[in-house]
């Protein structure tokens, strides 16, 4: 069981068929907010929508190419976050992420991602970590840039969210770069 403790009030876990409920309630409430950036939510609107994308988690997280994990924050699931794919070939991983709106605003998202970036370059071996995120959420591209990511430019038309596209920023960190930046 991945269990990695970011800091003493939060945790990311391997997401389990048993929090399917807790999730799908963060994922109908905040459903309005979420929409806005994310392209699945018209795909998930039962509990069982969601117990389909944690059993299809786990088989590619066996498999290696993926890591869908729940945030637990003063020990309640908050949101998700994890690499939506691993790309071994080229060493590199890619973080997504959400957070129930109950949550946003304190800070959680950023101290997740720069604990699943040093856990992708430090310790699963990898080289690369991306973060893609739309143009105009500003919210999510401020997290790589706290982080001190480099942009890394854009595509266009990246995303299609229900009945429009939107560009796509990508955001990268090397392991070098990481590195050098901890050492400081
Ligand atoms: C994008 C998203 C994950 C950001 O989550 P978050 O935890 O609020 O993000 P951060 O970690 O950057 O927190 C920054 C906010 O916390 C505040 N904050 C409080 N304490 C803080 C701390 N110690 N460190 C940093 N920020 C802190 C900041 O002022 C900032 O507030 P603001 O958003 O009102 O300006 C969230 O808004 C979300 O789920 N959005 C919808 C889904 C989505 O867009 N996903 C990404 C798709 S690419």
């Amino acid at each position: 069981m991945f269990v990695h403790v970011v800091d003493e009030e939060l945790a990311l876990k391997l997401v389990e068929l048993s929090d399917a409920e807790r999730i799908f309630e963060l994922t109908d409430r905040s459903r309005l907010a979420l929409r806005e950036w994310l392209p699945w939510l018209d795909h998930t609107k039962t509990v069982q929508d969601t117990k389909d994308f944690i059993q299809s988690g786990a088989e590619s997280f066996a498999l290696g190419n993926s890591l869908n994990c729940a945030i637990v924050y003063r020990g309640e699931i908050a949101g998700i976050a994890g690499f939506n794919e691993i790309d071994e070939a080229k060493k590199t991983a890619y973080i997504g992420y959400w957070l129930d709106t109950e949550y946003q605003g304190n800070g959680i998202m950023t101290r997740v991602a720069a604990a699943l970036t040093d856990y992708a370059l430090t310790e699963r071996g990898l080289n690369k970590v991306e973060i893609r995120a739309a143009a105009g959420n500003h919210k999510s591209r401020n997290i790589p840039v706290r982080l001190g990511f480099t942009e890394e430019g854009i595509i266009r038309h990246g995303e299609w969210l229900y009945d429009h596209f939107v560009d796509s920023v990508v955001y990268g960190m090397l392991k070098s770069e990481w590195l050098s930046e901890k050492a400081k």
